[in-house]
């Protein structure tokens, strides 16, 4: 017989076939026995009846664990009210292996508990499907970059110096010598867009984020694209479109993993490209009308990114900031003296998912601005040197894959975003 995957099944109707999975939860009534049957690609309820289904079978059900790993065949048949439309009618199953006392039970648990229990926490059915949107965003994101012609080229993690300011840096005894885990592969990336023109860096980066909130991880995800002969602009451009394929290309190909999550996707239908953009002093002013205080020079902490995220219901942009919220090696607007940099940010409260803008081509200014801020010019001579070297206007942007992914799925905390979460206070399993 057949071994077929759940997310094929609507091919098989009417026919025989073999899943081989996983058992998520059961029930009886009378002589009809239920069983949600998961897969890894979905969920499907089998249905035992005892004139269908073989003597041996029939009573092993009794038996089954939840997770017990299970081999049922049977028949597919449409069903209108099954989530995925199809059902299967059980005539045989048999378990690999079935043992009681699975922690995580349908109950409700703590999320500590659930974190201490991640290696199993990401069978459950909404994990499951915030990951499967996760895959699919970061493949969406990929593929956009290469059908535009960029290379992907990543940078290191081990890393001599801070790209983000000092602050956040995670220090790794290197055979002795200090060295940094990187916070973006932003210089990188500069350094490789000078040799291969449209390029962008993959990988997990890393910040000592001291404190708890629901926006930050000290391990996460960025693509970073970086394009030579570009302008603040163009970095914008390429951001909305990026940001705006992933939210369609979600909606397309992960409509079940959506519903599993009771997503609410009017706003995300709705989206379109080019989004709003403000300028930082707009946004400043907004914020204060919205009733959170700043002042013009201050970053926007958590309260003042959220209100003016719940202002808008698309995604937006926030940009020429002044120099001394964003990090040395942005490029001045030479009439206003701010910066040619930008964030995107996500509606409904989510805030900031993109950070970018044009890089200091000039070595004079940037030498200054490496100098004002105390950092180490002995371990900067490397990136000096892209501008002592056919130095080019060039831009480009880090995209945070879970602050993506957490507005998509419309949940509260990234730490379900990625498979298994580093956070303050936490990195087991
Ligand atoms: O705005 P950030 O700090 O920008 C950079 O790192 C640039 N060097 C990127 C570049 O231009 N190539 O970080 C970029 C994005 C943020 O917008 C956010 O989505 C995400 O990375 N991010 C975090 N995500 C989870 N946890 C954290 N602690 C994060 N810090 C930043
Ligand atoms: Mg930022």
């Amino acid at each position: 017989m057949k071994w077929v995957y759940i997310e094929d099944i609507h091919k098989y109707e009417g026919q025989e076939v073999e899943l081989r999975g996983w058992l998520h939860n059961k029930r009886s009534s009378g002589r009809i026995k239920f069983l949600m049957i998961r897969d890894g690609t979905g969920f499907i309820q089998g249905v035992a009846a005892e004139k269908d289904t073989d003597d041996e079978g029939f009573a092993l059900i009794n038996d089954l664990n939840q997770e017990a790993s299970i081999v049922v065949r049977g028949s597919v048949h449409r069903e209108q009210r099954a989530p995925t439309g199809y059902e299967l009618s059980v005539r045989s199953i048999e378990a690999i292996q079935n043992k009681e006392g699975y922690p995580i039970s349908p109950k409700s648990h703590g999320v500590d508990f659930l974190l201490g229990n991640r290696h199993l926490w990401v069978r459950s059915s909404k994990q499951w499907a915030v990951l499967r949107i996760r895959a699919e965003v970061v493949r969406s994101v990929q593929e956009y970059l290469w059908e535009k012609g960029f290379l992907q080229l990543d940078a290191p993690i081990f890393t001599p110096a801070a790209c983000e300011g000092t602050t956040t840096l995670f220090e790794v005894n290197y055979f002795g010598e200090p060295v940094y885990l990187s916070q973006s592969g932003q210089l990188y990336s500069e350094a490789t867009a000078l040799a291969f023109s449209r390029v962008y860096c993959f990988g997990p980066t890393f910040r000592a984020e001291k404190s708890k909130t629901r926006r930050h991880l000290t391990e996460f995800w960025q693509i970073e694209p970086e394009m030579a002969y570009a302008h603040l602009e163009d970095a914008m451009e390429l951001a909305e479109g990026m940001v705006g394929n992933a939210i369609h290309r979600v909606l397309e190909k992960r409509k079940e993993e959506l519903r599993t999550l009771d997503r609410d996707t009017t706003l995300l239908e709705s989206t379109i490209t080019p989004f709003p953009r403000i300028r930082y002093e707009e946004a400043v002013r907004r914020v204060n009308e919205l009733g959170e205080s700043m002042e013009y020079g201050d970053d926007f902490g958590a309260p003042q990114e959220t209100v003016l995220a719940m202002s808008f219901d698309t995604p937006f942009m926030i940009t020429h900031f002044p120099i001394d919220v964003k990090a040395f090696y942005m490029r001045k607007d030479s009439e206003t003296g701010d910066t040619l940099s930008f964030d995107l940010l996500a509606p409904e409260g989510y805030g900031e998912i993109v950070g970018g803008g044009e890089r200091e081509f000039d070595i004079k200014e940037l030498e200054k601005s490496i100098e004002s801020r105390e950092l180490p010019m002995e371990a900067f001579q490397w990136y000096l040197d892209l501008r002592r070297f056919g130095s080019v206007p060039h831009a480009g942007f880090g995209l945070g894959i879970e602050r993506l992914v957490a507005w998509i799925c419309g949940i509260k905390h990234i730490r379900e975003t990625i498979p298994f979460p580093r956070m303050l206070g936490r990195v087991y399993p």
